[in-house]
C-alpha cells in the first residue's frame, strides 16, 4: 500500500529551505500532498504574502518531489484531510514541534528540521533594507546634483 505523506505551509518567495523540507517530506512516503495556505487563511492571521496564492500553489505543484497541491484555508482541515487523502504521515518543520501531536492517533506525525539562514520573513528583511534609500544617499545626490550644476555653469 501507498504511504502518503502531508505537509502544509505558506511558500511565499519559494526558497532553498521550502525545496530541503519538501525533498525531506516526500523521502518519508511514496506520495506527498501539500496543502498551500490560501490569502483569505493568511490575511485571518494577520500575515501577508508577496506571492499570491494561485502562483504559490502552482510553484509547489511543479516541485519534483509534489504530488498533489490543496488549499488550506482553516485551522481545523487537518483532520479531515488526513482521513480523505488516506494520509500515513504528517510532516512539519520543526518550528510547529508539538503543535500537532493530536494527530497521531490517526498517523505518524514527525517534525523535521529546518534548513539555517533562510526564510521568507529574511528574504522581506532584506527586500527592504535593499529597496530603502538611506539619508546619507539622499545627501550624497544632492552633492553629486550641486557639483553638476557649478560643472556647466
Ligand atoms: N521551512 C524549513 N526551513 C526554512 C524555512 C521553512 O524547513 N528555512 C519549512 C517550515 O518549517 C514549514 C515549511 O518550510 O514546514 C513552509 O514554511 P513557511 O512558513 O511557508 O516558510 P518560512 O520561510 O518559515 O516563512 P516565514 O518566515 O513567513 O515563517
Amino acid at each position: 500500500m501507498k504511504r502518503t505523506v502531508i505537509t502544509y505551509g505558506t511558500f511565499d518567495m519559494f526558497h532553498v529551505g521550502h525545496l530541503n523540507l519538501l525533498r525531506r517530506a516526500s523521502n518519508l512516503g511514496d506520495r506527498l500532498v501539500v496543502a498551500v495556505s490560501t490569502d483569505e487563511f493568511n490575511a485571518g492571521k494577520g500575515k501577508r504574502t508577496l506571492i499570491p496564492f494561485e502562483q504559490r500553489a502552482e510553484i509547489v505543484r511543479n516541485i519534483r518531489y509534489v504530488d498533489e497541491v490543496i488549499p488550506e484555508a482553516s485551522w481545523e482541515q487537518k483532520l479531515d484531510d488526513v482521513k480523505r487523502y488516506g494520509v500515513s504521515l504528517f510532516a512539519m518543520g520543526e518550528d510547529w514541534i508539538g503543535k500537532f501531536d493530536f494527530l497521531s492517533p490517526y498517523c505518524e506525525v514527525v517534525y523535521l528540521p529546518r534548513t539555517e539562514g533562510v526564510s521568507t520573513t529574511e528574504l522581506k528583511r532584506s527586500l527592504n533594507q535593499f529597496c530603502s534609500v538611506s539619508r546619507e544617499d539622499i545627501l550624497r545626490a544632492f552633492d553629486v546634483i550641486e557639483q553638476l550644476r557649478n560643472d556647466f555653469s
